[in-house]
């Protein structure tokens, strides 16, 4: 099953010191950049329309149309910024990206930059990862040295400068426009739309925002070409993408395949469910995606068969529970987190996601009374749709999707604690198949 695994991002992962300029260099690092270099922008930007790239931070908006969207006849200077904040729930790809081949985004960087005439690129990267900034900033000054980022880009006359930027840490700076109020030195809180970034964005100034992996895939295809990477994936969801497998499974981590891959090839890659224990639920893309069970592990993991589903790709963050799982538990400790990270800018999401964590934390106990799993669902109902932001959802989606395949389970909580129905386990030392 392994053959069905495409490493192109995470080729040189493995490899000593692969966070290094000159490892990067020995697998063909900067080739894409300098065949972009030799281009006009707007072929670059063609190119990487033609590719069929689609964002990989949740939305999966094409890629070069969000780059043609820069008003190029604007005065202001254009901006991209790398949204490296990752802080859903099950979502860990970007960084260990950025720690194992820092260089794949900078190079990325040089192109989009290149693309859309930014001569200022930044990354924002999460509070909390201080090492992968410490990383990334050592990469970017190899980069100044060897000529790659400064002035007269290896004699080409582009000139770019990148600056990493660490957050503080809150789920809400991962939104895009929240990130730029925080890059500016504000708190971060979503702002009203229009104007969209890409006209008004970072000082006002037109702004293309992209996820880590989404720019991170640039080079390769110009590299090789859109068609090299269009032949990859589905009809609609071109390329591969990083699936990030973690729970239950026999070997967690990075699997690096075409899109539309499904549940069941990428579980079998990981070496299936821990010894013993069989699929409960699972997530197709972060906490914030409805969640999915045994039924649908053969539907392809795509933007659009994920729809069908009732679901979304979103992160490609699949978190794995077998049937020791309590999803009253596991509901309960992400609406915490919606709860903790509510900016509260809005009513229904800041009282709202507190209530969902009260209700939820009397079924916990077995103190649930008749018609709470109603008023869930009622709270949800006032919650949805009357938020200013996707976070709102998020919060919503995992309820909603949780109570309408486990009802029961959420019902056993008028009488009976869920550490009763599902123990904890006593052992820590399950690692892999141990247990
Ligand atoms: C609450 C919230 C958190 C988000 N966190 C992230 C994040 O950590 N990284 C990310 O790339 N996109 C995140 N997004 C999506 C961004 O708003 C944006 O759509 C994305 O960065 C666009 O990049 P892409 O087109 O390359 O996917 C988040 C959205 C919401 C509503
Ligand atoms: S929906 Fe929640 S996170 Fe989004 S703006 Fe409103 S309060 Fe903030």
């Amino acid at each position: 099953m392994t053959e069905l695994l495409t490493p192109i991002l995470s080729a040189n992962w493995g490899v000593d010191k692969s966070w290094t300029l000159k490892s990067y260099l020995s697998f063909d690092g900067f080739e894409g950049a300098k065949k972009a270099l030799k281009l006009k922008p707007e072929e670059v930007l063609e190119i990487v329309k033609e590719s069929g790239l689609r964002g990989r931070g949740g939305a999966g908006f094409p890629t070069g149309t969000k780059w043609s969207f820069v008003p190029q006849d604007n005065p202001n200077p254009k901006y991209l910024v790398v949204n490296a904040d990752e802080s859903e729930p099950g979502t860990c790809k970007d960084m260990p990206l950025l720690l194992a081949s820092p260089h794949t985004l900078l190079e990325g960087i040089v192109i989009a930059s290149y693309a859309i005439h930014c001569h200022t690129a930044f990354v924002y990267v999460r509070g909390e990862v201080a090492h992968v900034a410490r990383r990334l900033q050592a990469a970017v000054a190899e980069l100044y040295a060897a000529g790659w980022l400064g002035k007269d880009i290896q004699g080409s006359g582009f000139d770019l400068d990148v600056v990493v930027h660490s957050g503080a840490g809150a789920y809400i700076c991962g939104e895009e426009t929240a990130l730029l109020d925080s890059l500016e030195g504000k708190r971060g809180q979503p702002r009203l739309r229009p104007p969209f970034p890409a006209v008004a964005g970072l000082y006002a100034s037109p702004t293309v925002i992209n996820n880590v992996e989404s720019i991170s895939s640039v080079p390769c295809i110009l590299r090789n070409g859109a068609e090299w990477f269009s032949a990859m994936g589905t009809e609609k969801s071109k390329g591969f993408t990083i699936y990030s497998l973690s729970g239950h499974v026999a070997k967690p981590g990075q699997y690096e395949a075409p899109l539309g891959t499904t549940f069941a090839q990428l579980l079998e890659c990981a070496g299936g469910m821990r010894a013993g224990h069989e699929l409960k639920f699972f997530t197709p893309g972060g906490s914030s995606t409805p969640i999915l069970t045994p039924a649908d592990v053969d539907i392809p993991m795509d933007y659009e068969g994920m729809v069908g589903a009732g679901t979304m790709l979103g992160t490609k963050a699949l978190q794995v529970f077998d049937e020791t799982t309590s999803i009253v538990r596991t509901t309960l400790r992400w609406s915490e987190f919606y709860a903790h990270e509510s900016c509260g800018k809005c009513t229904p999401c800041r009282e709202g996601t507190g209530w969902l964590v009260q209700l939820l934390k009397r079924l916990e106990a077995g103190q649930g009374h008749e018609g709470d799993v109603d008023k869930l669902l009622s709270v949800c109902d006032d919650i949805n749709g009357l938020s200013f932001c996707a976070l709102a959802g998020g919060a919503v989606a995992c309820v909603t999707s949780a109570v309408k395949h486990f009802r029961e389970e959420f019902e056993l909580g008028y009488t009976t604690p869920a550490w009763e129905a599902f123990p904890y386990e006593l052992s820590t030392a399950w690692a892999g198949g141990a247990k």
